[in-house]
């Protein structure tokens, strides 16, 4: 499994798993599991809670300060 990792100790929660019964953390208990017990609906729906923001920073590394992506200053940007 590669979730998204923020600290990488277990601490954020960022890359929290379900395997069978069990809450897993894939940064320090994995990142291999078995996939028999990965709970796939829940990694999946909790990939895409960081994909807004992903895509966000990559837009704005890509297009620099012409990416105004629906932040909500474009306004208070164009207008000063
Ligand atoms: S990366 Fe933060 S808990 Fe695993």
């Amino acid at each position: 499994m590669n979730p998204v990792m923020v600290d990488g100790t277990g601490m954020c929660g960022a890359c929290r798993l379900m395997v069978g019964d069990q809450v897993k953390f894939a940064c320090i208990d994995g990142p291999e599991f078995d996939g028999h017990l990965v709970d796939f609906d829940q990694a999946i729906k909790r990939s895409q809670m960081y994909k807004t923001e992903e895509c966000r920073v990559m837009l704005k590394q890509q297009e620099g300060n012409t990416h105004h992506g629906g932040c909500g200053n474009c306004e208070e940007i164009t207008n000063g």
